[in-house]
């Protein structure tokens, strides 16, 4: 095994339709660049489209690399904004 997916089906809290939700994935350093990453989530979009779900994933702003491939995969910013205090 070089990499993993979890995630789960949620939305309804937010006022939204379920959707299936990427919780946290990773490849093994030593194949990372090859692809693996992007394969786990088209496996993971295909099963949410299987059952009529867009699917998401929340990471943080300020990670670039990791938005590039978030972007990379082909995802886009969606209608969430998160407030803290
Ligand atoms: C994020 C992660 C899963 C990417 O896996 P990967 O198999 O290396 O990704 P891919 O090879 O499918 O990358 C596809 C594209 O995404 C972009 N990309 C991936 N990693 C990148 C990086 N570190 N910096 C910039 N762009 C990156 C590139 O455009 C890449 O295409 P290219 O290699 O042809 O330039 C992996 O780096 C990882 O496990 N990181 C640590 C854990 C983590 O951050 N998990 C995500 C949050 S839960």
């Amino acid at each position: 095994m070089v990499g993993f997916i979890l995630g789960d089906v949620r939305g309804w809290e937010y006022g939204m339709p379920p959707g299936g939700w990427i919780d946290i994935m990773g490849v093994d350093p030593r194949f990372h660049r090859r692809g693996i990453g992007i394969k786990l989530i088209q496996a993971f979009v295909q099963e949410a489209k299987l059952q009529n779900m867009k699917t998401h994933i929340a990471i943080r702003r300020q990670d670039d690399d990791l938005q590039k491939f978030i972007r990379a995969g082909g995802f886009q910013p969606g209608q969430l904004i998160e407030f803290e205090m």
